[in-house]
């Protein structure tokens, strides 16, 4: 069978038919009321006709529609939920019969409000936010959200232009993932302005609400926070603009205008989120000493892998995210050299994927398969490191085949360049590498993609990875696993101290790794040595943090508490969160710490965890 030449399949999340009609423009009216935390108003969608159809189908959660008008008459609709709560509804619009035919345009006019529930929005009182002065709310719509904020075709493979009018209580910024066309307001609200004039899928579509101060990086970089936060983040993101522009000379021209960030509040679930023009970001990246911005140089990826050429659906998510991680390590590899790309993607083999395909998943769940089936299945649930690390690692690999990184970057570029501005999928990558490899199809024949695409588990190669960084890790890891009670004080910090940042996290990965376990004394004596409690660096401590729970350090259990109930990032909550839960000792802590923050977290993080501690939610994934 040949799989690149299949049909393409139609996106299983979405009940859009956007096998018959397009979206190619939508235009939005909001106000946001934080008293009733809603966000009210009407969305406007220029449509399409690809073919002769009687209805637009929309994908909607949990919106209350008032009226649907089609070129300025009212018309029928209906909404059928889904018996999968995660999915949301079907809105079926019925077509006027003289609005029937291929190739006509709507104008689709949709009048709504959200729920307070809506998934993709986090309302923020103004007590759970830095500066405690003003309310605050910020969307996340991906990977299905979209559709729980505007009615639309919530699927990546359908791409629109934007504007939005967003009006909010007056002293409040709304800032949103297209380009500003200034404000105007009065004594009570303030209306904003913004255009995106590049097609972008639904998931891409975002906005933050809150009391907000920008600091200027370039002339097309600046950082926004809440002032008591602006400065901070300032400094920690300075190499913005550095970082853009070494992308650009891997990826090409940089098309989107602005290149923004938005510092969240700590209970963003992401470590970064690509919504164009406009990053957010959460506050974990302060490290004090810039360690943790190569989440920058992977949402700056974004803006080629993901932004412009796009996974037509989520079972191909690899597209967006695998070819993110390869060219974030690019990235990096430019600013620092290639030993430190390479100790990237083996950190990214040894500390992501290996966990993910061992202890997250099991090396034969369906979730450890870089193309996924998503028929009823919950992107939120499906997602992990998977995709990033295999499809990045099937990159790293091909790069090594095909004759070395300079030959690699030249087709990253063409395949870039081949499709911009498009949805595809992996068939489509596929037969287009080999379009552009045609001299080396003897190479290519040689790749067990069947394997790489369909395989469970680790993956059929392992790539080679250049071990300069690694080797210090080693040292000072024998040096710790030989030593005993009586030569543990022998070791001093000197090694750790000469190390950057990914190699500490590194070593204390492959600690955590070890079995057995760490004896307490050692991991009292690591902490006295290398200040691990105090760590500002987020992704070390959580390291530290699950190298002492799998040893069932019970002094580390009050440190482990206070760090997922401070802040949301679902990389740092879900696993530490499941292994208290997996530990006698501290499951009732953890999940009295879970309750008693549930009614003031995001509600995608509310609902992971509680599926981690086994707890029932409100949103159940079946509705009967
Ligand atoms: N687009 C993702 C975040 C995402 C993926 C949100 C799927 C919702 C559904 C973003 O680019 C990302 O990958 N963030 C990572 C950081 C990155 C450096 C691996 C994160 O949040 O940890
Ligand atoms: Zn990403």
């Amino acid at each position: 069978m040949c799989q690149h030449h299949r049909k393409p399949k139609r996106d299983p999340c979405s009940a859009a038919n956007n096998n018959e009609i397009t979206v190619e423009h939508t235009a939005i009216k909001w106000t946001v009321s934080f008293q009733l935390k809603m966000i009210i108003g009407q969305a406007t969608l220029t449509c399409r006709l690809l073919t002769k159809t009687d209805k637009l189908t929309l994908d909607v959660r949990d919106l209350s529609i008032r009226s649907v008008s089609i070129n300025g008459r009212d018309c029928d609709f209906r909404i059928a939920p889904n018996v999968y709560t995660f999915f949301g509804s079907k809105m079926t619009v019925y077509l006027p019969p003289d609005l029937q035919k291929e190739a006509t345009i709507l104008t689709v006019i949709v009048q709504y409000g959200t729920s307070p529930d809506a998934t993709a929005l986090q309302w923020m009182k103004k007590e759970q936010t830095a500066d405690k002065k003003a309310p605050y709310l910020f969307s996340q719509c991906q990977a299905i959200h979209a559709r729980s904020i505007v009615p639309c075709m919530d699927t990546p493979s359908v791409k629109s232009t934007y504007e939005a009018e967003v009006t909010v209580p007056a002293g409040m910024t709304c800032l949103m993932s297209a380009i500003g066309q200034g404000s105007k307001g009065d004594d009570e609200s303030t209306t904003f302005f913004y255009k995106q004039p590049v097609a972008i899928p639904s998931y891409l579509i975002a906005i933050v609400v809150g009391c907000l101060e920008k600091r200027d990086i370039s002339d097309r970089c600046a950082v926004w926070a809440e002032p008591s936060v602006v400065e901070k983040a300032h400094w920690e993101f300075a190499e913005t603009e550095d970082i853009l522009a070494s992308a650009e000379e891997i990826a090409g021209k940089y098309i989107w205008g602005r290149y923004d960030m938005v510092c969240l509040p700590p209970s963003f679930p992401f470590g970064g989120m690509e919504n164009p023009c406009l990053t957010f970001l959460t506050p974990t990246l302060i490290a004090g000493d810039r360690s943790l911005v190569s989440v920058i140089a992977h949402e700056i990826a974004h803006s080629w892998s993901g932004n412009l050429v796009t996974n037509s659906s989520w079972e191909h998510f690899w597209l967006n995210e695998g070819f993110t991680m390869f060219i974030e390590r690019k990235i990096c590899g430019r600013l620092v050299n290639e030993d430190y790309r390479q100790f990237m993607a083996f950190n990214g083999w040894t500390n992501s994927l290996m966990p993910a395909v061992y202890e997250q998943f099991t090396p034969t769940h369906q979730f450890t398969k870089l193309i996924q089936d998503h028929t009823n299945v919950d992107p939120d649930v499906a997602f992990s490191c998977v995709p990033y690390e295999k499809g990045s690692a099937l990159l790293f690999y091909l790069e090594q085949k095909l004759g070395g990184a300079e030959i690699f970057e030249e087709y990253l570029r063409d395949y870039l360049k081949t499709f911009a501005h498009q949805a595809i999928d992996s068939y489509q990558w596929k037969e287009h590498l080999y379009r552009y490899f045609a001299e080396k199809k003897d190479v290519l024949d040689t790749v067990n993609f069947d394997s790489w695409f369909y395989g469970v588990g680790m993956p059929p190669v392992t790539p080679n990875y250049g071990q300069a960084m690694a080797e210090a890790c080693e040292v000072v890891l024998k040096e710790w696993l030989s030593a005993d009670e009586s030569n543990i004080s022998e070791i001093t910090v000197d090694a750790y101290s000469s190390m950057q940042p990914l190699q500490q996290i590194e070593l204390l990965s492959q600690l955590w790794q070890h079995d057995p376990p760490l004896e307490h004394y050692k991991l009292e004596a690591l902490n006295n040595l290398y200040k691990l409690n105090e760590s500002q660096n987020s992704e070390l401590l959580l390291n530290w943090l699950r190298l002492c729970i799998k040893s069932k350090w019970e002094p580390c259990i009050p440190k482990a508490l206070e760090f997922v109930a401070s802040q949301g990032r679902l990389k740092f909550c879900r696993p530490i969160y499941r292994d208290l839960a997996a530990w006698p000792v501290a499951n009732k802590k953890a999940r009295e710490v879970y309750l008693r923050g549930r009614g003031q977290m995001h509600p995608i993080t509310a609902e992971m965890i509680a599926k981690e501690l086994h707890i029932r939610h409100s949103t159940h994934t079946v509705c009967f």
